[in-house]
């Protein structure tokens, strides 16, 4: 392994309650039924395509203006949230794992689907701690397909077979595989069956790594 890319939401930072609270709030104001359930099929989808999943409850049909409107409203109560966040977001267990990787002179990178990534790894103090960072405002497909990942290797020039990716999401687990890369997966990641290494805590990266 060259390079290690990871996945941001559910990896390094936990932001999931704040993606919840803003589209919480979006469907409540259009009368849609929402729930943490339905919250957790948002994980690595592109806002796009994570307003399509909340409309599925819809019974009225809207307008590409409106749900370009609702996307755009739900992004700036998230981003209002995301100001909330800070270097206490960032765990000890994670900053540590991070430096350690570092030091063992691995690449490191970033594979998101969020177009608010820069703005929160400033706000956890990572701003320009990556070689590299892919993420949503480079892409033009979600994951589960790979064209954030492997453009994550591009720019860390690395093959994707030397690169591995570290995913909270299934959607994340499959875009990587697709990708021909090995994937090291966290929580809800352990179900897909294409997963590489099933880690427990984010630090075991540096027990799989040492194989
Ligand atoms: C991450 C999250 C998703 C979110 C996506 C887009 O992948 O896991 O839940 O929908 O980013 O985020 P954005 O910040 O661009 O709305
Ligand atoms: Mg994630």
């Amino acid at each position: 392994m060259k390079a290690i890319i990871f996945d941001l939401d559910g990896v390094i930072c936990f932001t999931d309650k704040y993606h919840y609270h803003a589209w919480k709030q979006l469907a409540d104001k259009l009368g849609i039924y929402f729930d943490a359930e339905i919250n957790n099929r948002l994980r690595g989808v592109s806002r796009m395509d994570s307003l399509e999943i909340i409309l599925e409850k819809s019974t009225k049909q809207y307008s590409q203006e409106e749900k370009d409107a609702f996307a755009e409203e739900k992004n700036e109560v998230y981003k209002n949230l995301l100001q909330q966040m800070s270097t206490a977001d960032l765990s000890d267990e994670v900053r540590g794992t991070l430096n350690e990787l570092r030091n063992r002179g691995y690449k490191l990178a970033i594979g998101s689907s969020s177009k608010n990534t820069k703005r929160i790894l400033k706000q956890i103090g990572l701003d320009g701690f990556f070689d590299a960072i892919s993420d949503g405002t480079n892409i033009s497909k979600s994951k589960p397909n790979p064209e954030v990942f492997l453009k994550a290797a591009e720019f860390v020039d690395e093959d994707p077979a030397d690169c591995l990716v570290v995913e909270d999401a299934e959607a994340g687990i499959e875009a990587a595989f697709r990708g021909g890369f090995k994937s090291a997966g966290i929580g809800e990641a352990h179900n897909h069956p294409q997963v590489t290494y099933k880690l427990e805590k984010f630090s075991d990266l540096l027990r799989v790594l040492r194989n």
